[in-house]
């Protein structure tokens, strides 16, 4: 650890710091996480974080906030995410009072005043605009968007303004660090991907993941995480409706230390296997390859089903 500095965090100083300032704060990233990171602060680019549910994206960005001792502003995306939710809208409420209380003004001047600053409410991505202190935007989960609405991003990430026609445009004084994450349900438009950095973050190595469930979970074994990392592993290369991510292995290694569990292994995983999996299907399916039973219920291998009824399923 290194001394505690007496300037204030900020930026990093090379991509070995961004992963020694995300260890600090428990984020384990490997060399390209730290390099990509670094480049797209040293470029004032936005980084684009694509990856499998439960891999760290989110985090990524919370940590990154953490580490350089900015406010961090979150956009969650969802269908119909709109204008008003993402960017600005009017205080419409306010202004009917400041209509009511000048009366006998002459309206020019009215108009002028209600569509000014101070009636503006301001939603993530202009916040994070106007921000004067360090800021990281999270714009969360953008697949969730429909393609169209990606647009209402583009001149924030490409230019980090803001146009408002009653008011014109709003231009960041401090570059806000741009996070965005997908988890690939979609692909995303050219015009978005073509202004950020790309970072695609798969599930950990055997070894890092060990590491991350001995950061994040306390009273675990260095054996017991070794156990646990691995069995992950193989459940994932198994072919199942939601493999588990790194959060479901942090939440099953939690369970076996509760249970006071030493020691884990293929024979007695299977009891709690729920904490990992979150379909039944999945579940029967890795209780057999733990067991080393055939995958089918029949005895037969789970593929022989699609030569018996190409169809799917019995009738
Ligand atoms: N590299 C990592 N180091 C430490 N913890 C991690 C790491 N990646 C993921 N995690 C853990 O997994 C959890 C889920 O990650 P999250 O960022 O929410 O996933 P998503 O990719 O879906 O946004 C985090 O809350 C954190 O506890
Ligand atoms: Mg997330």
């Amino acid at each position: 650890m290194t001394a505690p500095k007496v300037t204030q965090p900020s930026d990093f100083a090379s991509p070995d710091d961004v992963v020694e300032r995300l260890r600090g704060e428990r984020y384990l990233a490997d060399p390209t996480i730290g390099l990509t990171v670094y480049l797209a602060q040293r470029l004032e680019k936005p980084l684009l974080v694509e990856g499998p549910a439960g891999a760290g994206k989110t985090e990524l960005a919370r940590s990154v906030a953490r580490a350089t001792g900015a406010r961090l502003i979150r956009l969650q995306c969802y269908e119909g995410l709109d204008e008003s939710k993402a960017l600005y809208e009017w205080n419409y409420k306010k202004q009917l009072l400041r209509i009511q209380a000048g009366e006998h003004q002459e309206w020019a001047g009215l108009e002028e005043d209600i569509f000014s600053e101070s009636f503006l409410l301001a939603r993530p991505l202009l916040s994070a605009i106007q921000a004067n202190e360090p800021v990281v935007l999270l714009v969360d989960e953008i697949d969730r968007l429909e393609v169209e609405a990606e647009a209402l991003m583009l001149e924030v990430l490409a230019d980090f303004q803001v146009t408002i026609p009653e008011l014109g445009t709003i231009v960041a004084t401090r570059r806000p660090r741009v996070f965005l994450t997908s988890n690939n349900t979609r692909d995303l438009s050219e015009a978005l991907k073509r202004r950020c950095l790309f970072l695609p973050i798969d599930y950990p190595t055997v070894e890092r993941e060990r590491d991350i469930l001995l950061t994040r979970v306390d009273g675990l074994s260095v054996t017991l995480a070794d156990q646990v990392s691995r069995i992950v592993r193989s459940i994932r290369d198994l072919d199942l409706k939601k493999p588990p991510s790194i959060s479901e292995a942090i939440d099953w290694a939690r369970t076996l230390v509760l249970l006071g569990t030493e020691s884990v292994g293929p024979a007695d995983a299977p009891r709690t296997l729920h904490v990992l999996l979150k379909y039944e299907a999945d579940i029967e399916r890795a209780r057999r390859r733990l067991l080393g039973l055939p995958d089918d219920v029949d005895g037969r291998p789970a593929h022989v089903d699609s030569f018996r009824n190409p169809e799917g399923g019995e009738r």
